[in-house]
């Protein structure tokens, strides 16, 4: 459900007109750039106006000579990079301009206490992220409603992942899996995040939203799916949402034709007298704590969002332990072993074999560690906030970057090496709440981690079973700062079918 700032980089502009191609776009483009450079401007005088005279110390700012863009095309080439040599430089809190706005980040476990234990009034998610996402999920979910209500209905979404339904989901997640890698056949080598990313739209259709929605789940709702998620843009993000361009028109469509799906599939559930064990159903059934039950325009809202929060991050963790267990031939045979060891002959975990299997456990905390999908967490600023003795001003994007977190120099030892067995040792970041935050922390926190490491193992358990991988050629991806989460690039691998 977060997003990311990198989006504002130097493909910004290129990027955007590049994809709107027809006049009229480039023109509303180009007058909405325009609008946004004399908002800056006026920003500007309008600060140094009241930076005058005052004797409060502000987060050191990292000066740039490009006025409205700032550090973007540096910051979108290479933002860990940017974030470690500003780390370096000025210290865990720091501030820097792109495209207009003022970002500051809170580096290391310390300085990221400010955002995770700030109150929702003071440092706010709605102001960055609903833009995006209402279009996206609907009005009256998430982003769109005051948080406490978005924190009942997370908590009626929590009710949904539960146990009696996870012993379920490793079931429906082994045979989705072993159904689609059937068309990978004996050996060859193969787009590996495609393919997971396919497989868990199918994984999480199937646990998430229930098998009517599911068996509805053919190309052109997969087609819809898609459009849908094209909302998530550079273009959302920055012009006005009520502009005329052909990816809002599609995804607006996407939006209400999936609804309509939806909702017929709820009305059914609603008439009929048996009742599923399923999230759907807990959703039905749920009501806020004034009583009033969820509409299915919320309901068929939260069903997209759970969907889509839990897609490309799940998906591209997936890849990524994919490539490191690849890599690691020795570590990938210690698997295989603790699934013979775990689960027997037989080899189908259920779901207490899932949590016994440790090391693959570990692996995937490892994957976590080295690529969290979600690189920055933004709120807006509200009202003055203070952090390592700085004053962040009214309108700040305050960020935090697990992806940095992660490998801070002075936490992680072998901070850059893939070695799932530190977590044997004392846990080097015990001391440091949040040095370790795949999953973010706080109000916002994920509800999806349970869910992701049940689907993610499974999938990896049957994938272990079936095959030994390996890299094509000794290529690791390197990773592709231009995809909103950073997936990896040219993601191919090779397999072989192992014997039995
Ligand atoms: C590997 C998988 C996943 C990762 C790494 C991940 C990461 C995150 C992070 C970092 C946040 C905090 C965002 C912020 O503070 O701005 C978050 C929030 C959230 N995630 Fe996940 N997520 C994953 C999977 C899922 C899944 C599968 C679901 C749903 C089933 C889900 C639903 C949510 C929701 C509802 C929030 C709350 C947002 C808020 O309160 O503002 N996530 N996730």
């Amino acid at each position: 459900m977060a997003f990311h700032l990198y989006e504002l980089s130097s493909r910004l502009l290129g990027d955007t007109v590049g994809k709107m191609n027809d006049n009229l776009t480039s023109v509303v483009l180009a007058a909405s750039v325009i609008t946004l450079t004399l908002g800056y401007i006026s920003k500007l005088l309008l600060k140094q106006s009241s930076d005058d005279g005052s004797d409060l110390k502000y987060p050191p700012y990292i000066p740039s000579s490009i006025p409205f863009l700032g550090h973007a095309i540096a910051f979108g080439k290479s933002p860990i990079e940017f974030l470690e040599q500003a780390y370096e430089k000025y210290g865990p809190v720091f501030s820097f301009t792109m495209v207009g706005s003022t970002f500051t980040y809170l580096l290391g476990s310390d300085a990221a206490t400010l955002m995770f234990n700030s109150k929702n009034e003071d440092l706010n998610a709605e102001d960055v992220y609903s833009r995006l996402t209402t279009p996206v999920f609907g009005k009256g979910v998430a982003y769109d409603v005051p948080n406490p209500i978005f924190l009942e209905q997370k908590k009626m979404l929590k009710t949904g992942l539960n146990i009696a339904h996870f012993k379920e989901h490793v079931k429906i997640i082994e045979a989705e899996t072993v159904e689609y890698f059937q068309r990978w056949g004996d050996s060859g080598e193969k787009n590996l995040f495609e393919a997971l990313s396919e497989l868990i739209i199918l994984t999480a259709s199937s646990c998430l939203h229930g098998k009517e929605i599911r068996s509805m789940l053919n190309e052109r709702v997969a087609q819809l799916y898609a459009d849908l998620d094209g909302g998530f843009s550079h273009a959302a993000w920055l012009l006005p949402g009520w502009l005329p361009l052909p990816s809002f028109r599609k995804r607006d469509r996407a939006h209400r034709e999936i609804k309509n799906i939806f909702f017929k599939v709820i009305q059914k559930r609603r008439q009929s007298a048996e009742k599923e064990d399923d999230i759907l159903q807990t959703l039905i059934d749920a009501t806020y704590k004034d009583g009033r039950p969820l509409n299915d325009d919320e309901i068929s809202g939260m069903l997209i969002g759970l969907l889509l929060a839990g897609q490309h991050t799940s998906s591209t963790t997936s890849a990524w332990l994919g490539f490191f267990l690849a890599k690691d031939k020795a570590l990938q045979e210690r698997c295989y072993a603790e699934q013979r060891a775990v689960c027997g002959e037989g080899m189908q975990p259920d779901f207490d074999q899932l949590k016994d299997l440790s090391l693959l456990e570990r692996c995937l905390k490892e994957t976590l560690r080295l690529r969290p999908p979600i690189m920055t967490m933004m709120r807006m600023a509200r009202s003055p906030q203070t952090a390592a003795g700085y004053t962040i001003p009214v309108g700040h994007q305050v960020c935090v970057s697990p992806t940095v977190n992660h490998r801070l120099q002075d936490t992680w030892v072998e901070r850059m090496e893939f070695s799932p067995d530190r977590y044997l040792n004392d846990n080097p970041a015990a001391g440091e709440k949040f040095a370790y935050v795949p999953f973010g922390a706080g109000r916002h926190r994920c509800i999806g981690e349970n869910f992701a490491y049940v689907q993610i193992k499974t999938i990896w358990s049957t994938l272990l079973r079936m095959y030994h991988f390996d890299l094509v050629d000794g290529y690791f991806p390197t990773i592709n700062y231009t995809t909103m989460i950073h997936t990896p690039h040219n993601p191919v691998i090779r397999y072989k079918r192992r014997k039995q």
